[in-house]
């Protein structure tokens, strides 16, 4: 059994940083950080646009940054959470700037501020196309001086340890030994990421199965909002792709229109903001132009920004088209929507507390009010660190060594018999990306809704049966996580539909047919 004062699940951008603020405020405490892949990888390393912070105070204000939030949300955020938010980011990059990360700068001087849809001003601040990159290797290598951190990289967390609604730790899958290990923790931080992988496009990486929400809900905490998922509108559309990438928003902000197959610039029909409508406006808007024309795609056009300008602020994305033989030059880029990001997840106060004591949430797997139906683009990775200091902030002054004895392996049931085939787990988990994609996407009806209910139970029970014949995997718990995950989205889709009476408008991120 290995003993810490604090356990963090998850080493993206939330759980580095509060991992390491701890770490330098109390080098007499102790650090453990699971993660389940290489501890680099995550949603954060893929993060292209930027971090949304007001700068430029003669241009911009809190008040601007608040409302465009507020807006984006659809009356669904809650004031206080976005106003503390928004007025902590200045402090927040400014540590992040300290630990090394750096960020484009004008010819000013001034750090240069890009601009993407939602937002009234350029407020977002970006490492050229790669920001999420800069960030986690940036926090990551300022973890690994830390002595009292002890970084688990390929530990797969399974389920919490609770007793009496209080956390206890957790029990992890070391990977490579198989071996079942038992964290137990003063206090217990989940920061997971989100749940990308639900779905079958998606721009999130593999490590996003939503695992952090799905062992919260089996250990009883509060979960909400999961019917609010977004979807970004401008993903690479390749027929020879599984795996989605992204092609920033900000790369709108520089100027980059949508058209049809034939040509037709269509958002203005839409939204006042043209390109640069929110992102749920931008998805819905594209995903009737589908329907209309039965295109499979539409295309971003850059064939009118200056080239070398564009390679100099996007040169990921640049590299990538080309790659694939577009110039964006002279071609227009593919897009479809896809999955992005989760606005619902394990629901925290301000200080990142969930509803079981001692354990928390920060991140992407948490549900903290800041984004209502719809988040404001680059207002996650603010998200994120803010909430991380939250969390520090509050369990600076809360009392450590009152860990309690935790149970053994042996009063758990975990199975160590014959691994099920992993050809047939892969199956189920396209199986249920295709649901996913179908019957629960942009465009959700009461139909299509309840037969994904009635199929994803049937799946959870199957894998239920199968959890009890086999071995204890990653990967049956990954299926098992994401069934779970699925149901929450499912039935709180069906809920937010049931009490809709005035709390969704039709440009919400769950938007609603007329069969609805
Ligand atoms: P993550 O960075 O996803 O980290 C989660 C961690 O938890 C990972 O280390 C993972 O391995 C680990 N983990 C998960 N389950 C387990 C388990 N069972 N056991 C152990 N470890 C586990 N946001 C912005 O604000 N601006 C942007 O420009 C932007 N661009 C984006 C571009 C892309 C392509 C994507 C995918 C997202 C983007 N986002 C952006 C969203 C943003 O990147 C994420 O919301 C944010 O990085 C989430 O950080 P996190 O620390 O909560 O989770
Ligand atoms: C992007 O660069 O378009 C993604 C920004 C975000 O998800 O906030």
């Amino acid at each position: 059994m290995i003993h810490t004062d604090y356990l963090i699940i998850g080493s993206g951008v939330a759980g580095l940083t509060l991992a390491l603020k701890m770490a330098e405020r109390f080098p007499d405490r102790t650090v453990a950080i699971v993660t389940k892949s290489t501890a680099d990888e995550s949603n954060t390393k893929y993060a292209q646009g930027g971090i949304a912070v007001v700068q430029n105070e003669s241009d911009d204000s809190f008040k601007k940054h608040i409302e465009d939030t507020l807006i984006c949300g659809d009356g669904l955020c809650d004031t206080s959470v976005v106003e503390m938010v928004v007025t902590e980011g200045p402090k927040r990059l400014q540590e992040l700037i300290t630990w090394g990360a750096q960020f484009d700068v004008a010819a000013d001087g001034h750090l240069d501020l890009g601009r993407e849809g939602g937002h009234s001003k350029n407020r977002v601040v970006h490492h050229k196309d790669q920001t999420g990159y800069e960030i986690e290797s940036t926090i990551l290598a300022q973890v690994r001086k830390m002595s009292t951190i002890a970084l688990y990289d390929f530990h797969f967390a399974l389920n919490l340890i609770t007793r009496d609604d209080k956390c206890l730790g957790a029990f992890v899958l070391n990977e490579q030994t198989h071996e079942i290990m038992v964290f137990a923790s003063d206090y217990t931080i989940l920061a997971t990421g989100g749940i990308g992988k639900l779905y079958g496009h998606t721009t999130n990486p593999a490590i996003a199965t939503g695992d952090g929400i799905a062992m919260a809900n089996r250990a009883g905490a509060v979960i909400t909002d999961m019917e609010f998922i977004q979807f970004h509108p401008t993903a690479l559309y390749h027929k020879d792709l599984s795996a989605t990438f992204l092609i920033s928003e900000a790369v709108r902000g520089f100027g980059a229109c949508l058209r049809t197959k034939v040509g037709r610039q269509f958002m203005p029909d839409y939204d006042t903001r043209g390109d640069l409508a929110s992102r749920d406006i931008v998805s819905q808007s594209i995903e009737k132009e589908l329907k209309k024309s039965g295109d499979a795609c539409v295309y971003l056009d850059c064939t009118h920004l200056n080239a070398s300008a564009f390679q100099e602020h996007f040169p990921m994305i640049y590299e990538n088209c080309k790659l694939l033989n577009i110039h964006i030059e002279k071609d227009w880029i593919p897009v479809i929507p896809a999955q992005h990001y989760l606005c619902g997840g394990i629901s925290v106060d301000q200080h990142g507390q969930t509803s079981i004591a001692n354990l928390f949430a920060c991140g992407e797997c948490a549900r903290t009010g800041l984004h209502g139906a719809n988040r404001l683009a680059s207002n996650s990775l603010l998200e994120a660190l803010v909430y991380a200091d939250n969390i520090f902030q509050f369990l600076a002054k809360a009392t450590i060594n009152q860990a309690e004895p935790v149970q053994t392996l042996s009063e758990w049931k975990y199975n160590y018999g014959s691994l099920i085939d992993p050809e047939f787990l892969l199956k189920m988990k396209s199986e249920l990306q295709v649901l996913m994609q179908k019957n629960v996407g942009i465009v959700r009806n009461d139909t299509a809704l309840f037969q994904a209910q009635m199929q994803l139970k049937i799946w959870q029970n199957q894998v239920a049966g199968l959890e009890r014949r086999h071995r204890t995997s990653k990967e049956v718990y990954e299926l098992k996580n994401m069934i779970a995950v699925g149901i929450l989205v499912v039935e709180q889709s069906i809920k937010r539909k049931e009490n809709k009476g005035g709390f969704v408008k039709e440009s919400g991120s769950l938007q609603t047919t007329n069969s609805y």
